[in-house]
């Protein structure tokens, strides 16, 4: 939306070319502008863009950036290179969350605003999108820094000499993921976008931005090498490392389901619970605005696809089953063949030999909502 709003600011560049414009009109043409560029609801994060350029990052090519986030683009093109193949990570991570949920966090091609108009809408959603993608940059920059990709970051330097756990004393060795870069990378380059806006939304986004970014650092772990004598633990070595991005998604999907809903304070620097029967810290909650819509129809203003055609679990009563993912509007039932391993057996010595088994399962899909009665008369 503001994009068109850019061509429009655009076009006023050529008034030159015709002088005999009264000024009355392009006041009125200013005012039009104005009037776009403040109610035309902004473009999502963009830099989510990024992880679609592939190998191409050219920094001004990406729309949507803001200054220091392009100022950042240009000045670490290696790390935009990571910060691109985590985008496709956490992306499909995301998928993989809500795989069984109306809302999947599908994406679009070829469009710059990646998960399209449902992320305008201050939800549950947009602060899981949120969250998980700003701990898919500190996951993909802390990785390359210990893969020794990047120019301006190495393994941790602190993590060096003795130090102790509940096992005992240790030697630090090996290479210790820098989390603490990854961290203050993106919060740098995140983070640059909402601090520009002073609303509710950017408070969110940036409430939520943190809760991701420590969702990662939660999942640190020790890992050891043993050195005694015939394998006894007496010498250790350990390193401090990241666990799979998988548990910060579990984590991150967790608190999708316990997100709080806040309103802003009155002087708009900090929000409030909506509930006042909360007892808690939000701190480490992800926070939301608005309620979601139910994504049951598809709704083009919304963003919202609807689920016609879905795959549901016919027994389940959680958001797969039919009855939730059809939102009642029932499903259709296809058989189909499916081809498995079966009669395994073993094979002196060492092969497995199975045969092809073909079952038949049915396959239930949510049927699409039904038309208004005048249009089936017609
Ligand atoms: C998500 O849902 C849409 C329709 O609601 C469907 O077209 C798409 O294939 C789904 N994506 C995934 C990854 O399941
Ligand atoms: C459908 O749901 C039931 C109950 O939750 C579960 O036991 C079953 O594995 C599910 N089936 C599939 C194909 O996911």
């Amino acid at each position: 939306m503001s994009f068109s709003a850019r061509n429009v600011a655009m076009g006023s560049r050529e008034e030159p070319k015709y002088p005999h414009q009264s000024k009355h009109t392009s006041k009125i043409y200013f005012i039009f502008i104005l009037f776009l560029l403040i109610f035309t609801p902004r473009v999502d994060s963009s830099w989510w863009y990024i992880g679609a350029l592939g190998a191409r990052v050219i920094c001004d090519n990406i729309p949507g950036l803001v200054n220091k986030q392009r100022q950042l683009c240009q000045g670490h093109p290696d790390l935009m290179q990571s910060i691109g193949e985590g985008a496709k990570e956490w992306i499909r991570e995301c998928q993989h969350q809500f795989q069984y949920h109306r809302w999947n966090c599908s994406t679009l091609d070829r469009d710059h605003t990646v998960f399209g108009r449902v992320m305008l809408r201050s939800s549950r959603e947009a602060a899981f999108v949120y969250a998980i993608s700003s701990a898919g940059v500190v996951y993909a920059i802390t990785r390359a820094c210990s893969q020794g990709e990047l120019k301006s970051c190495n393994c941790d330097g602190q993590k060096r000499g003795r130090s102790s756990d509940a096992e005992g004393s240790f030697d630090w060795g090996g290479c210790s993921d820098n989390i603490n870069y990854g961290i203050k990378f993106a919060k740098a380059f995140v983070d640059a976008r909402e601090k520009m806006m002073k609303d509710a939304r950017a408070l969110m986004n940036l409430h939520n931005n943190r809760c991701g970014r420590m969702a990662v650092k939660r999942f640190m772990k020790l890992e050891c090498k043993c050195h005694g004598v015939s394998g006894s633990c007496s010498l250790r070595t350990c390193w401090l490392a990241m666990s799979d991005f998988r548990r910060t998604g579990d984590y991150l999907r967790k608190k999708y389901n316990t997100a709080v809903e806040v309103t802003m304070n009155q002087d708009g620097t900090g929000f409030k619970v909506a509930d006042k029967n909360f007892k808690g810290n939000i701190k480490n909650e992800l926070v939301y605005v608005e309620n979601s819509p139910d994504y049951c129809l598809m709704d083009r203003t919304a963003g919202s696809l609807g689920t016609a055609g879905r795959v549901c679990n016919k027994s389940s009563r959680g958001t797969d089953g039919c009855e939730v993912m059809c939102c009642g509007r029932g499903y259709d039932t296809m058989r189909v063949k499916q081809v498995t391993k079966c009669e395994c057996k073993f094979k002196w010595c060492c092969a497995v030999e199975c045969s092809d088994c073909e079952d038949v399962v049915d396959v239930h899909t949510c049927k699409p909502h039904k038309r208004a009665d005048w249009l089936d008369i017609t």
